[in-house]
C-alpha cells in the first residue's frame, strides 16, 4: 500500500504545483528540451505578428492562449464560473451521432477570435431535479445557426504520468478488452482504434473519448483546436471553408509551431511525474482498496499497467504503475451520453479516466468531475455511473456509510 504509484516516475508532492513535476533521473542533455517544452506550455501565445516569432500565431479562432490556462499546475481550473458563465477550462465539441461536424464551425466551438467573429459562448445552469448541468450556446457569428447540432462538453483534465500511459504496450490494453462481454460480468471495454497522422492504426488513449493514440498527436490537436496554432501534424489553420475572416488572417509561420517546439512540448508532457500517495490512515486506505476491487470499480479502473521501454527517459521504462484505468471505451448509459460521436466512439462511450492524483484535484475550489463537469465531488461522480458501471454504482450506494467513507479515503489518496 506504500507502493509508489508511478514506480520510478513517482515524486514527493509539491503542494503548489503537483501537476508540473518532472520524473526523477532526467539526463542533463534532455533537460534543455524538457524545460523548453515547459516554457511553451506555460507561455501566453499571441496573435501574429507577435513580439516573439516563436510564440505567435494564436487563433484566429481559439479557446485559450496557453495550455496552462486550462491545465493548471495545481489541479483542474473551475469550469463553471459566476452567473452561469463558463470559463475557458471547458470546451465544447459540436457534432452528432453520425460523427459529422458542424459545417461552419467544425468539430469544436471556439469562443474567442482575433480576426472575424468568435463562434459562440456557452452558459450553464443546473437541472433542478437531477442536478446535471445544462449548457446553452449563444452564437456570436451572425450568419451561423446551430440547427440541431449537439454540444459535447469536455472539462480539462489534470495531467499526471502522461508519458507512462503513452508507453503501455497495446497488447496489455487488448488483454483487458472484452468487447462482447465473453465473461458475462456486464462490462465490455473495447479499444478505440484510431487512424494516426502517420497512417498507422493505434489504440486511442488520451481525452475523454480516447481520440488520440499518442502524446504527439494529442498535443498537436490541442495546439490546433484549442489555440488555433498550426504544426507539422496540422499544417492548415482550423478554419472551415466558410470562415473567410479566419482564412484571411495573418499567419504566424508555416507551421506556426515548429517540429522542434512540438517535440519539446511532447517531451515535457512525457516526463510529467506521478505525485506520491497521500495516506493518513493505512488501515482505512486498505479497506477502501479492497472495497474498490470487491464492488467492481477495478473491472474498468484497472489498478495496474506496466510500461514498455523509453529510449531517452529511463525512469519511465518497465514500471508497474497505478493509474486505475484500462484506457478502454465503455458504454456509460443514457444519462452520461451527449449524442456526439468522436471518431469511432459513440455518444454513450467514454474512456475509463485514470484516477491517480484525483484527491489532489478535489482539494481545489471549484473542481468538477466527469467529462462535462456535472459532479462536484468524487462521491457524486460515482453515483452518476450508469450503463456498464450500473452494477458497481448500485453496490457502492448499498455500502454502509463507513465503507463508503473508506472507499472515498482510498480514492482521495491514490
Ligand atoms: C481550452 C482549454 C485547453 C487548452 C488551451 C489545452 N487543453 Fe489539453 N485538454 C483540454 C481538454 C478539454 C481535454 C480533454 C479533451 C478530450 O476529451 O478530447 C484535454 C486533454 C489533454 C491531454 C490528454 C489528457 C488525458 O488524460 O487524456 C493532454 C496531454 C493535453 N490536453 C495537453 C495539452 C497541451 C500540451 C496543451 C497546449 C499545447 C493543451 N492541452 C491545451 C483542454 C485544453
Ligand atoms: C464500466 C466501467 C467503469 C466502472 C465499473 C467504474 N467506472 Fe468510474 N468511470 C468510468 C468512466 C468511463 C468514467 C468517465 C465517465 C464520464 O466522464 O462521463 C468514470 C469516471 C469516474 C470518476 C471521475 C473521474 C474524473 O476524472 O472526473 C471517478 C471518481 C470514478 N469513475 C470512480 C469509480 C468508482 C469508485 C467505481 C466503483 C464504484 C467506478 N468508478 C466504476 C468507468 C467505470
Amino acid at each position: 500500500m506504500w507502493t509508489a504509484p508511478g514506480g520510478a516516475a513517482t515524486v514527493a508532492v509539491d503542494a503548489a504545483a503537483p501537476f508540473m513535476q518532472f520524473v526523477p533521473g532526467i539526463d542533463a542533455g534532455e533537460l534543455v528540451g524538457v524545460s523548453q517544452g515547459r516554457e511553451l506550455f506555460l507561455a501566453a501565445w499571441q496573435a501574429a505578428p507577435g513580439q516573439r516569432a516563436q510564440l505567435d500565431g494564436l487563433g484566429p479562432l481559439f479557446n485559450a492562449n496557453a495550455c496552462s490556462a486550462c491545465h493548471a499546475v495545481d489541479g483542474r481550473v473551475a469550469p463553471l464560473g459566476e452567473e452561469g458563465r463558463t470559463t475557458s477550462a471547458i470546451l465544447f465539441r459540436l457534432g452528432d451521432e453520425s460523427g459529422a461536424v458542424h459545417p461552419r464551425f467544425g468539430g469544436q466551438l471556439q469562443h474567442q477570435a482575433n480576426a472575424g467573429p468568435a463562434e459562440g459562448v456557452v452558459s450553464w445552469s443546473r437541472q433542478a431535479d437531477t442536478g446535471a448541468i445544462d449548457y446553452t450556446v449563444r452564437l456570436i457569428d451572425p450568419v451561423a445557426a446551430l440547427d440541431g447540432w449537439r454540444l459535447g462538453p469536455r472539462i480539462s483534465p489534470q495531467l499526471v504520468g502522461m508519458g507512462l500511459l503513452d508507453l503501455v504496450p497495446e497488447a496489455q490494453l487488448l488483454a483487458y478488452a472484452d468487447a462482447d462481454d465473453a465473461n458475462a460480468d456486464g462490462i465490455s471495454g473495447r479499444p478505440h482504434w484510431v487512424l494516426d497522422d502517420d497512417g498507422q492504426r493505434r489504440i486511442g488513449r488520451f481525452g475523454w473519448k480516447a481520440i488520440h493514440s499518442r502524446l504527439r498527436t494529442q498535443n498537436a490537436g490541442a495546439l490546433h483546436q484549442d489555440m488555433g496554432l498550426t504544426s507539422p501534424v496540422h499544417p492548415q489553420e482550423s478554419c472551415t471553408s466558410l470562415q473567410t475572416d479566419c482564412l484571411g488572417a495573418p499567419s504566424g509561420g508555416s507551421p506556426e509551431v515548429s517540429e522542434a517546439s512540438l517535440l519539446a512540448i511532447t517531451d515535457f508532457m512525457t516526463v510529467l511525474a506521478v505525485p506520491e500517495r497521500r495516506i493518513s490512515d493505512a488501515a482505512v486506505f486498505d479497506q477502501g482498496a479492497r472495497l474498490f476491487d470487491r464492488i467492481g470499480c477495478a473491472a474498468c479502473h484497472r489498478p495496474t499497467l506496466t510500461t514498455g521501454s523509453h529510449p531517452r527517459f529511463p525512469s519511465l521504462s518497465g514500471q508497474t504503475v497505478y493509474a486505475y484505468t484500462d484506457l478502454l471505451l465503455h458504454d456509460m448509459g443514457a444519462a452520461l451520453a451527449d449524442g456526439v460521436r468522436e471518431k469511432d466512439a459513440s455518444g454513450r462511450e467514454w474512456r475509463t479516466p485514470p484516477l491517480w492524483g484525483l484527491g489532489l484535484v478535489a482539494r481545489k475550489a471549484g473542481a468538477r468531475f466527469l467529462h462535462d463537469g456535472r459532479a462536484g465531488s468524487l462521491a457524486e461522480a460515482i453515483t452518476w455511473h450508469g450503463g456498464e458501471a450500473q452494477g458497481a454504482r448500485d453496490r457502492y450506494t448499498a455500502l454502509s456509510a463507513a465503507d463508503q467513507a473508506a472507499l472515498l479515503q482510498f480514492l482521495g489518496g491514490i
